[in-house]
């Protein structure tokens, strides 16, 4: 296909851009915070970014018992007790 101006440009820049599919974050009942996306960046608390090796799923523990923190590893099994069930937040604060 030719592009003959800029906003054919655009058109064919967003028709072939590939958009990363959105993060998402599930409180699972009883157990870890699961994250899914295309592109997932975990980083300490200096900035530095765990290796994930390419996944595109991980379990961020919720309990404290994981050995392999900020990982689930599983410790969380008949030792944790939570029913993940969604509810809205109160507005925030308005800034002072
Ligand atoms: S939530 Fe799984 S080990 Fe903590």
């Amino acid at each position: 296909m030719t592009v003959t101006n800029k906003s054919q440009l655009n058109i064919q820049t967003l028709k072939t851009q590939r958009f990363p599919m959105a993060t998402k974050l599930t409180v699972l009942s009883n157990g870890s915070l699961r994250v899914e996306g295309e592109e997932i960046e975990l980083v300490d608390a200096q900035g530095n970014a765990y290796g994930l090796g390419g996944r595109q799923r991980i379990s961020i523990c919720r309990c404290g018992l994981s050995k392999q923190k900020p990982f689930c590893d599983g410790s969380h099994k008949g030792h944790f007790e939570h029913d993940a069930t969604a509810f809205d937040l109160p507005a925030p604060k308005p800034a002072v």
